[in-house]
């Protein structure tokens, strides 16, 4: 018997630079500050409001929309800390993580066709969004200088056309750590006025913004606001990234047709955790702790490799510190990044990884959502070098 070829939906997709890192890390027992997600648990409430939901009976189907309260619990924390009413029954929809919200904007949004501007490095998941929607992802690089990394607006200006459907941008972003402030979001709002473009805003890492300076939420932005989908990740914020459990928020007109690709695309997302998190939410120590907490783990970071012969790049949000080595190495990125897992026994992401053409800056990504002690045991190790 013979299985039909399968013509691929994503051909150039193969086993992502983070499979890999992860597992060369654990055949050599590297400290692995590759991969994006913490090595330490959760607060136990959490947990122990699960069990309460599933023994209180909340383990049938939620609303296609996601549990009203856990809904309630999102507007009333945008209100509080980005000053923007959302409509807790047509304006907000909870997801299965922040991947799902994503792709699911980008699948209701984008015909084929259609373009969407991409900002380069970029998180993984929007180009084949954009591709399983028929859209043409044209990828805008950011600048990289000595002081860090950019966006230049005018080159996103420019990459705008007749064809433009959608921008997607990431604050703070993954994986460069940089953060974009008010006259970034001013830049966009020029580009996009009068026109039908769409935003798509990923904010997961909203919570991790450091130095006291504020998160620029989109929907800080009114006029950003109107013609934005606003998408966030409870996995990043509340150290469960397993559990898988995000949300999206948009104008109404926008969320309805999200909803309509929602509904087949998840349906919905499970029940006890939706409870969880709502009944935590009324708390708001966590979320508003988590600048301190892993501004502590940044600061630990950057003080361990300030000796080394690495050059730290800024780290202004986010959980990862991007580094240059032209002082230890020439090799590329890719071979670096192997090199340094294998014989340092420290695991990083190589920038290429987050570039549709492999673009080569001399510089990797650690991640320092990290126990104190891990982090301890990866500086030794690379201060080393
Ligand atoms: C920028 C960015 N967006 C989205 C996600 C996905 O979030 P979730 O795990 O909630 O699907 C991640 C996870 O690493 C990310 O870094």
């Amino acid at each position: 018997m013979s299985t039909p070829v399968l013509q691929s939906r994503l051909p150039q997709v193969g086993t992502t630079v983070f499979t890999t890192m992860s597992n060369l890390a654990s055949r050599h027992q590297a400290v692995n500050l590759g991969q994006g997600f913490p090595d330490f648990g959760c607060d136990p409430r959490l947990p122990a409001l699960v069990t309460d939901a599933m023994a209180a009976g909340h383990n049938q189907y939620p609303m296609m929309t996601g549990v009203p309260a856990l809904r309630a619990a999102v507007a009333a924390k945008i209100a509080a800390l980005y000053g923007h009413a959302y409509d807790v029954d047509s304006e907000i929809t909870i997801t299965s993580g922040a991947s799902q919200a994503l792709m699911t904007a980008i699948l209701c949004a984008v015909h084929p066709g259609d373009e969407v501007i991409v900002i380069e490095p970029a998180y993984d998941l929007y180009l084949p969004a954009i591709a399983l929607a028929g859209g043409v992802a044209v990828p805008v690089a950011m600048e990289v200088a000595e002081n860090g990394y950019s966006i230049a607006w005018a080159r996103v200006a420019a990459a705008v056309s007749a064809r433009t459907r959608m921008i997607v941008i990431n604050s703070p972003h993954n994986p460069s750590g940089t953060i974009l402030r008010r006259a970034d979001l001013d830049a966009l709002a020029a580009i996009v006025r009068g026109s039908e473009i769409l935003i798509l805003s990923d904010e997961v890492y909203e919570h991790m913004v450091f130095d006291g300076e504020a998160h620029e939420s989109v929907c800080r932005h009114a006029e950003l606001a109107a013609r934005a989908f606003v998408v966030s990740s409870f996995g990043k914020t509340y150290h469960v990234t397993g559990w898988k459990v995000g949300y999206i928020a948009a104008p109404a007109s926008l969320m309805a047709e999200y909803r309509k690709v929602h509904q087949y695309n998840v349906f919905t997302v499970n029940t006890p955790m939706q409870h969880a998190i709502a009944a935590y939410m009324n708390d708001p120590a966590p979320y508003l702790e988590l600048p301190d907490f892993y501004q502590a783990k940044r600061d630990l970071f950057r003080a361990g490799l300030a000796g080394s012969r690495f050059t730290l790049l800024p780290a202004d949000g986010t959980y990862f510190q991007c580094v240059r080595y032209d002082a230890i190495s020439d090799m590329a990125e890719g071979e670096f990044a192997r090199w340094l897992t294998v014989e340092a026994q420290v695991a990083a992401i190589p920038m290429s990884a987050f570039y549709r053409d492999g673009f080569e800056s001399g510089i990797v990504r650690f991640c320092f959502a990290k126990q104190d002690p891990t982090l301890r045991l990866a500086l030794e190790r690379l201060a080393r070098l």
